[in-house]
């Protein structure tokens, strides 16, 4: 089925839904991409209420604040899972270190693209590989540069359908869910960190400032992302 029909298809599902529809049609070859943060979070536990052997995977850069591993934690004891995890290619991180340091990524934009590279990019390619179906977190309302986004898209970069059941939800609706359905979250969400990716890349926000103000806080928004969700 093309992309449009199958966003024809879905219009009007619940998130819960759209994530039924490519579990069963998919099985493994669909995964859902988890930073372990709220939205994730939600989607995880939407996913693992319907099949409790769904493919979920983080990719671990190595730079992850200590409540990130602690929320993979809690993840795995409550539902009873091990979320797969992907790792860098150690050989790509030495060298890394070897030419920018272990904090180059804040010298240039050059050098952070180089770092999310190794560190996330390569991992994610090699997840997304055998996989048909990419599930993400995704919601319009994060960034300039996800407003004109959709349920169902396909992904040029790395050949998959592209799922973000979330995409028209609010923060609220976020919130609420973790609430009413006692989801663990990561602890930094209670201080100021409403997005959250690897430490030294992540700082809290202000109350009113943009959701996303606090990730790679010393770029400009439009280049604001990691290469995961480039267009
Ligand atoms: S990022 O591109 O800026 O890092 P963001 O943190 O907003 O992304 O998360 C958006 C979606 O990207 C998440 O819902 C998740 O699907 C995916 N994602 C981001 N970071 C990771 C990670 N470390 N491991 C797995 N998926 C991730
Ligand atoms: Fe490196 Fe920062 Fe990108 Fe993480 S977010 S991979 S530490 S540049």
């Amino acid at each position: 089925m093309d992309i449009n029909s199958l966003n024809k298809k879905l219009q009007g599902l619940k998130p819960k839904e759209i994530l039924e529809y490519f579990i069963k049609e998919y099985g493994q070859e669909a995964a859902l991409s988890s930073s372990l943060g709220a939205e994730d979070q939600v989607l995880t536990d939407m996913i693992l209420k319907i099949d409790k052997s769904a493919n979920i995977f983080t990719l671990d850069t190595g730079r992850l604040h200590p409540e990130t591993y602690d929320v993979m934690d809690a993840t795995n004891l409550k539902y009873g899972v091990k979320l797969n995890v992907f790792f860098p290619i150690n050989k790509d991180v030495e060298k890394l270190y070897e030419t920018q340091g272990i904090n180059g990524h804040f010298e240039s934009i050059e050098n952070r693209k180089n770092c999310c590279g190794v560190r996330k990019m390569e991992p994610l390619k090699r997840a997304l590989a055998p996989l048909k179906v990419w599930i993400t977190g995704l919601r319009a309302t994060q960034s300039v540069t996800r407003t004109d986004m959709s349920v169902v898209e396909y992904d040029e970069n790395f050949k998959v359908i592209k799922v973000n059941p979330l995409i028209n939800w609010s923060e609220d609706d976020v919130w609420d869910y973790i609430k009413s359905n006692n989801v663990p979250y990561n602890k930094l969400h209670d201080q100021g960190y409403p997005s959250i990716g690897c430490a030294p890349c992540t700082r809290p926000v202000k109350a009113g400032e943009d959701i996303r103000s606090g990730r790679w806080w010393w770029e400009n928004p439009e280049h604001k992302e990691c290469g995961l969700h480039a267009k």
